[in-house]
């Protein structure tokens, strides 16, 4: 698809403008071309729609250092990219997007650092998109902010422009006082949250850790429904994201995903052989290193052989810059060497380990194959393949084995919900897993499917939409 520029003029008009890190379009190498397609996820479906609808703008970074700001449309939605250079890449993503709040926001399951030098980045970083977001929306304009890496754009945003309606809905986990105390700049981030008229979280704890944060450290009043700061009223409540579960359900029908599926089941070992199946950003935070122990020790229990099971795990790279992101990646492959070492033989492996991005056909595939999904985060905000899986079993067939400290855990409660730091539970869930009845997984299968039928990302969008107009 051909890349319009568009006349910075046009700008000063937007009615709705979106801003994540991301931009909606990703550029890929298609043989000698650059070209540009949608980057894969629920956030992108939900709002594309909406933003076309009402002629938005989506505000966004497009994964590459730059100086320059560049405007363009791809399939009728107009995208701002906002530069980041060398260095900045370093301290506001890599730094303290990734390196301080992303592990803090997370159980501080890695050590979050704390670097005076990642701070200014951060906040001229935010800065920059205020400026970008004040100057493309209307007046009145609704300005939908995501994610942690813009926590301080809300409060930017309200002095530059008071009358704009501003959204804020943090993707990841909000943590409880004990952790969230130890940031230095606490009180910054949370007087930035306080700038918009709603600030969304995935769970009702988050929404309530951050009323309670927010009275604390700032000049704020009201409860946990509603806050009073500055004269305004601000709402902080929950909105479990989604997928779009139309589109898997959908793609797990078609003949060619179909067809896939049974070549990769009789690649794998045909019907008597079941299929474990995880997938995730290599990120310290989805408990894939323990997962592989898991399986481990159970194949060690002789509870199951490789003859009757095998594992399948693929890891999207990710934050590779990142130093623990790295670790992990060494260790994951050690255990996973480890463990066909000590238990595969010559053409049969016990872990199958895949590292790099699927087409959604393949991933759609894999989730149609697998017998049993596993989802073990130590700490996530929601975590979406647990729905994707879920959206595509058809068939009400299907196990899924869910760590109790993912978000999707307040609603998929018919999984198998496990402790990720408590390897025993985990052994003996898969065991359970593999041995539960047809009766009971189809009965758990149809629940979970309805609840992410009847919250979609659709039903998501609209919740915060309206939200945000009563707000
Ligand atoms: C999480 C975050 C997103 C982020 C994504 C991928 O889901 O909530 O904001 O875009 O991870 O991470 P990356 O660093 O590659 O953008």
């Amino acid at each position: 698809m051909p890349i319009e520029p568009v006349d910075a003029q046009s700008h000063a008009r937007r009615s709705l403008v979106v801003m994540a890190n991301r931009l909606p379009v990703r550029q890929v190498q298609r043989g000698q071309n650059l070209t540009w397609e949608w980057s894969p996820g629920g956030l992108v479906s939900a709002l594309a729609p909406v933003l076309t609808r009402s002629e938005g703008v989506w505000i966004g970074w497009n994964g590459r250092p730059g100086r320059t700001s560049t405007s363009f449309q791809f399939e009728g939605i107009e995208n701002l990219s906002v530069p980041l250079r060398t260095q900045e890449i370093d301290d506001f993503y890599n730094g303290f997007s990734n390196r301080t709040i992303w592990p803090l926001y997370h159980d501080a399951v890695r050590w979050p650092e704390y670097h005076r030098i990642w701070w200014k980045p951060y906040v001229e970083v935010n800065r920059r998109f205020a400026e970008a977001a004040a100057s493309v929306a209307a007046p009145k304009a609704t300005v939908w902010v995501h994610d942690y890496h813009f926590q301080l754009v809300p409060g930017m945003l309200r002095e530059m422009r008071p009358d704009l309606k501003i959204g804020f809905f943090l993707h990841i986990p909000f943590p409880p006082q004990e952790l969230f105390s130890q940031l230095p700049w606490r009180r910054q981030i949370l007087e930035g949250l306080l700038g918009s008229d709603v600030v969304g979280f995935q769970t009702r704890t988050a929404a309530q850790n951050f009323a309670r944060l927010a009275r604390r450290y700032t000049a704020t009043g009201g409860n946990d429904r509603e806050l009073r700061h500055k004269g305004r009223t601000i709402v902080p409540a929950s909105f479990p994201i989604s997928i779009d579960f139309q589109h898997f359900d959908s793609l797990a029908r078609t003949s060619a995903v179909n067809a896939r599926a049974q070549h990769l089941r009789r690649v794998l070992g045909g019907e008597g052989r079941r299929i474990i199946l995880g997938v995730d950003r290599l990120d310290y935070t989805k408990g894939i290193d323990v997962r592989l122990k898991a399986f481990r020790e159970l194949l060690r229990s002789k509870a199951v052989t490789i003859e009757d099971c095998v594992f399948v795990q693929c890891a999207v790279p990710s934050r590779e810059k990142v130093v623990q992101y790295a670790d992990l990646k060494r260790r994951v492959e050690q255990t996973v060497g480890e463990i066909n070492g000590e238990f595969g033989s010559v053409g049969r492996v016990a872990v199958h380990y895949l590292h790099r991005n699927l087409p959604i056909e393949e991933l759609v595939a894999l989730y149609r194959l697998a017998d049993v999904m596993v989802v073990t985060p130590f700490r996530d905000g929601m975590n979406l393949i647990a729905k994707e899986y879920v959206a595509s079993r058809t068939e009400n067939t299907g196990v899924l084995v869910l760590s109790e400290f993912a978000g999707a855990a307040q609603e998929l409660r018919r999984a198998l919900l496990v402790n990720p730091h408590d390897v025993d539970g985990i052994v003996s869930t898969l065991e359970r897993s593999l041995r539960l009845s047809q009766e009971e997984t189809r009965r758990r299968m149809r629940w979970l499917r309805r609840v992410v039928q009847k919250h979609d990302v659709f039903a998501w969008a609209d919740s915060f939409f309206e939200a945000l107009k009563d707000g």
